[in-house]
């Protein structure tokens, strides 16, 4: 049992022990947050944990971030505190049906969003996150045929930014597709004037009131240069924590979802990680991230096409 542990100090200790770094998304608690190395967006996690040279990577976020880190730190261990931190994004593309996808479209070549299997890495082009996404596809020659999955929000709103038609792959986050169009509107009602910040994984009706569409971290950097003392957020509203944090003295609302009296703008798989699994995964470095070597090399080229093309 791990009654009287103190989590915080035996994870401090763990962690110089074990020569590990913590590193955390914006989505997770807020305790876990504040213990972090690092909180940053799916970019972001994945350039430190490139770069990092602890031994031990305590991935705190969902298992495709966990997985990228070892595909681009294989020499590292990853551990994740709990090794059911899926993603609905990742359910959606099973990577059989994927490479039959890919088949059929033999001219078309694979971008691929971040949110997925390594498997289903290991057969795309090249890799993007929601803060490299028109980036990357603005080096891509405008004759060149492109997939776009699994996440059709991303994918559609890339599409009508950029005017590019894209084949998508039909998946979406069950945490952004729920966010309620009428909560937001009522918010605003409400709250006249104040701007709306939305992540690109929302459904169209929802993108089409933002003020800012982007990834997390974009989110959280709008959020606290924007001169408005309220602002309205469409994400997982664990972020709010580094906005309030950081802007104290401002207010930052979380759209709801559903019929506003739901949970379900908070992602379930995020909310697996807790202080106790994590101090358990640093105690006994399990759970750990294990991939066949077949698939990290094969994965680890469009990530690294990412890393490169996203600047
Ligand atoms: P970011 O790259 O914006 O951090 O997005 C990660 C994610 O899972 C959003 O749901
Ligand atoms: Fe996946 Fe959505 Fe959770 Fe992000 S918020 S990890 S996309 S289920």
């Amino acid at each position: 049992s791990l009654k009287g542990v103190d989590l915080l100090a035996e994870i401090q200790r763990l962690k110089r022990e074990r020569n590990a770094v913590i590193l955390a998304h914006y989505y997770q608690k807020p305790e876990i947050q504040d213990l972090a190395d690092f909180v940053g967006d799916s970019l972001d996690l994945s350039r430190k944990a490139a770069a990092t040279d602890a031994e031990v990577i305590a991935f705190c976020g969902v298992r495709f971030m966990a997985e990228t880190a070892k595909i681009l730190s294989p020499e590292k261990t990853v551990i994740l505190p709990d090794m059911e931190a899926g993603c609905s994004l990742e359910d959606s593309c099973p990577p059989d049906q994927f490479a039959a996808f890919r088949k059929a479209h033999p001219d078309h070549i694979a971008l691929t969003y971040i949110n997925c299997s390594a498997a289903v890495k290991a057969l795309s082009d090249i890799i993007v996150t929601s803060s490299s996404a028109q980036t990357i596809l603005d080096q891509i020659p405008l004759d060149q045929k492109i997939i776009f999955g699994p996440d059709r929000h991303l994918g559609g709103y890339l599409a009508r930014k950029t005017g590019r038609d894209m084949l998508l792959w039909p998946g979406i986050c069950i945490v952004h597709q729920a966010f309620s169009e009428t909560e937001l509107l009522k918010l605003k009602a409400e709250h006249p004037g104040a701007p709306v910040a939305a992540h690109p994984e929302c459904p169209p009706h929802i993108v089409e009131h933002a003020d800012l569409v982007g990834s997390t971290r974009a989110i959280l950097e709008f959020a606290l240069s924007s001169p408005a003392d309220t602002i309205l957020v469409a994400t997982e509203p664990h972020i709010i924590h580094q906005m309030e944090k950081a802007a104290p003295n401002k207010r930052f609302i979380g759209v709801p979802g559903g019929d506003g009296n739901c949970n379900c703008n908070m992602c379930p798989y995020m909310a697996l990680n807790t202080l106790e699994k994590l101090y358990v995964a640093l105690r006994d470095l399990q759970p750990r991230i294990e991939l066949s070597p077949e698939v990290m090399k094969a994965a680890r080229v469009p990530l690294e096409r990412m890393l490169e093309m996203a600047g």
